[in-house]
């Protein structure tokens, strides 16, 4: 079987540094398409990125750090990603939890404080 190109295809893996988003950013990129990753962390942010240059091209991958609970870094990302890039053709939307017990993000304006397992989906 033949592995499909993912040429010129622009994708954004939330939740990228690491496990199922990991491999998927990794299995694209390889796949010859250009991705943008986000976590939290900017030392795996870094160290995933050395990893995934090691099986792709070296311009093919590229780590953002924003922390996807809180809106306005959500919004943040979002405009500085469109404004780089000219489309968006793969969202792989993996980064979220589910936990436990209740805890909220930052409130957005006047509204309320979401909870962190909704803000993270
Ligand atoms: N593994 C499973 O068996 C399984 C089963 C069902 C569903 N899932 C779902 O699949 C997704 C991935 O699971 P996984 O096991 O691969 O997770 P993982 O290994 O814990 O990786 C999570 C990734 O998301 C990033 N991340 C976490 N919170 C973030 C935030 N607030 N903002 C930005 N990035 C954030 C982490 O980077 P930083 O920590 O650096 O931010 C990391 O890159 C999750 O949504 C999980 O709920 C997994």
């Amino acid at each position: 079987m033949t592995t499909p190109t993912m040429k010129g295809k622009v994708c954004l893996v939330t939740g990228g540094t690491a496990g199922i988003g990991f491999v998927a950013a990794r299995e694209l990129a390889r796949r010859g398409a250009q991705v943008t990753i986000v976590g939290r962390d900017q030392g795996r942010g870094a160290a995933a990125v050395n990893l995934i240059r090691a099986v792709a091209d070296s311009g093919a991958v590229e780590f953002v750090a924003a922390d996807l609970a809180e809106q306005t870094q959500v919004r943040t990302f979002a405009a500085a990603f469109a404004e780089r890039r000219p489309r968006l053709d793969v969202l792989v939307d993996n980064a979220g939890g589910l936990f436990g017990r209740r805890r909220t993000t930052s409130r957005v304006s006047n509204g309320p404080s979401p909870s962190i397992t909704w803000a993270t989906f």
